[in-house]
């Protein structure tokens, strides 16, 4: 029987984060598991009673308290070697500029610094129009595309605050397959280069 690809969800504090429960269950949908990352802003916009039953919601709280002594789990690393793709959907202003930094200062972030590069990563930027056209955000989203990392686009349409423009995260739909054909591909290379 095949197994089932994993996926790293990293939510951050955009309000897109309440799309949390439908992205999760599309992705249980086509039989991928799921476990999720949240910075401790993104847990204001979690609903963990929507999502699907079982999915585990690891935040700073979890990571330091698994660690108390040598030999205890270092959470972000383990998550890495877990997952096949990271997603982080979605990527607010200030984790992309963390991010682009280098800086890792929470769960998410410690992930990210440690990602295995030969693996994808996925984000999709989410912030208000005025953010988004900062001059300062395509340049931080074109260094995380210069080390692989795939954008997958925001859209126009009208935000949470009432604006229109630019800044929504992507449609649920078109990540959920971004990240399975991102899955694929992993497959494909992982099967050929890295198992014996
Ligand atoms: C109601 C509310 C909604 C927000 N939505 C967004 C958003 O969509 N995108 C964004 O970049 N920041 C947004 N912010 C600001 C972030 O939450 C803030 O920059 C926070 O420090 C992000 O922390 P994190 O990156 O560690 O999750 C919002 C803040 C509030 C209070």
């Amino acid at each position: 029987m095949a197994t089932r690809k994993k996926v790293l969800l990293g939510c951050t504090g955009s309000v897109a984060t309440i799309k949390l429960p439908l992205l999760c269950e599309k992705l249980w949908e086509h039989n991928v598991d799921v476990r999720v990352v949240v910075t401790e802003r993104a847990k204001h916009f979690l609903k963990e009673a929507e999502l699907p039953p079982g999915t585990q919601i690891l935040s700073d709280t979890v990571e330091w308290a698994a660690w108390q002594d040598r030999g205890d789990p270092v959470l972000h690393i383990d998550l890495v070697k877990w997952a096949d793709v990271f997603l982080i959907a979605p990527l607010d202003a200030n984790t992309l500029g963390k991010l682009a930094s280098g800086i890792c200062d929470n769960i998410l972030t410690c992930v990210a610094r440690a990602w295995d590069p030969m693996k994808p990563l996925l984000f999709c930027p989410a912030m208000n129009t005025k953010m988004w056209e900062h001059p300062i955000t395509s340049t931080q989203v074109a260094l995380l595309k210069s080390w692989g990392y795939k954008e997958i686009s925001c859209i126009t349409k009208t935000l949470m605050c009432g604006d229109t423009g630019i800044g929504a995260m992507a449609e649920v739909d078109t990540i959920v397959q971004a990240t399975l054909r991102s899955l694929n591909s992993w497959d494909s290379y992982s099967s050929l280069h890295l198992r014996h």
